[in-house]
């Protein structure tokens, strides 16, 4: 078994929303420091409220892109989690961007990884992988030539890099495909903001919600603590050279998930159906995690019920806090 308890434990993009979870997991099981590497394009100090100040985290506002910062904060490190990546849109928009970032930058980072003899690297993966899947559930066996996306091929790109670093060099990983995350600290202002988001905006400022096509695309929702927990069992479980999945089991519609959000929030109103134009090739998504139970003891804790409730209580929270003070840090990303 791996042990985080005085291990320096190198997270990049842990400024952001899953990795800041991440940490704040990691904090209680007595890690002798944290080193968090993110440019802030998305991280945010919000994100890391809780855990700033806290003398075993030191944070570093730099780029993947900077090597040698990678290099030299992978020396001191025991374990790696990487989770600094672009956006799936942004990969679309700016594949130049998206190649330095997601493939150039992941062989650094894995280079680094073995030259420095980190003992296991978690690698965030995603669901994308799959494009549109052979099977439903999916298991991780389906094969990956679905993917149309610059994003799932760089993901697939490391997981398959890791792997033959895995078989040349003996470097231990995991990579876990998150299905569709959410909760409290999710991106609320951005370019790149979910439809849970904006279905919150239409409740709290009482205008119908937007559904595009005919609300039957359906997604696998995972609360972000559950993807957090996910990655220390990963890190923690003596497996290697495997990637799972990482969702709810529990396939749900766009339909359905606004429905649920309505009622979370004891609101009446109706969804307005608008025609899609655009193309979505990835119609169905529901995650058969046996392999993450049987290796690894992951269950998800968290309803998609109880999520949403989280995830509508921390959104109108900070409604409130944006009222009160605009310039609040709190509220900017
Ligand atoms: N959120 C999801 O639904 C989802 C689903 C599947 C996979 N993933 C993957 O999980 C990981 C975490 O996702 P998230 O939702 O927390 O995203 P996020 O955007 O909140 O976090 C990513 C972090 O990486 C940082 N970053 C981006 N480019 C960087 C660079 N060049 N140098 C340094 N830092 C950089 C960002 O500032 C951000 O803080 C990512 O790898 C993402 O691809 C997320």
């Amino acid at each position: 078994m791996h042990s985080v308890k005085n291990a320096t434990i190198f997270l990049t993009g842990g400024a952001g929303f899953v990795g800041s979870y991440i940490v704040e997991q990691l904090i209680p099981l007595g890690p002798k420091k944290i080193i968090i590497l993110d440019n802030m394009i998305r991280g945010t100090f919000y994100n890391m409220k809780s855990f700033i100040d806290n003398p075993i985290v030191e944070f570093i506002e730099d780029d993947i892109r900077n090597t040698e910062k990678v290099r030299e904060i992978m020396s001191q490190s025991d374990y790696c989690f990487h989770l600094a990546a672009l956006r799936i849109t942004r990969c679309a928009e700016n594949p130049k961007e998206a190649f330095d970032v997601m493939v150039k930058s992941n062989f650094e980072i894995i280079e680094a990884a073995k030259e420095f003899k980190i003992k296991k690297l978690i690698y965030s993966s995603t669901a994308s992988v799959y494009g549109l899947a052979q099977n439903f559930p999916t298991p991780e066996s389906d094969n990956p030539y679905d993917n149309k996306t610059f994003y799932g091929a760089a993901k697939m790109y490391g997981e398959q890099l890791l792997r033959c670093y895995h078989d040349m060099y003996g470097l231990d990983y995991v990579a876990l495909r998150y299905f569709n995350i959410y909760g409290p600290r999710m991106d609320t202002e951005g370019k790149y903001t979910e439809v849970m988001i904006k279905w919150l905006d239409c409740i709290r400022d009482n205008k119908e919600p937007l559904i595009f096509g005919d609300g039957s695309t359906s997604m696998d929702f995972v609360y972000v603590s559950d993807i957090a927990k996910a990655n220390i069992l990963a890190l923690t479980s003596d497996v290697s050279d495997e990637a799972f999945n990482v969702g709810n089991c529990r396939e749900t519609s766009l339909h359905e998930l606004l429905e649920l959000l309505i009622k979370a929030n004891e609101s009446d109103l109706k969804p307005k159906y608008m025609p899609d134009n655009t193309i979505n090739p990835v119609s169905k998504r529901i995650a058969s995690i046996d392999k993450a139970k049987e290796l690894l003891g992951f269950e998800p804790e968290v309803t998609l019920e109880e999520g949403l409730k989280h995830l509508s209580d921390w959104y109108f929270e900070r409604v409130k806090e944006k009222q009160n003070d605009p310039h609040s840090e709190a509220v900017s990303n």
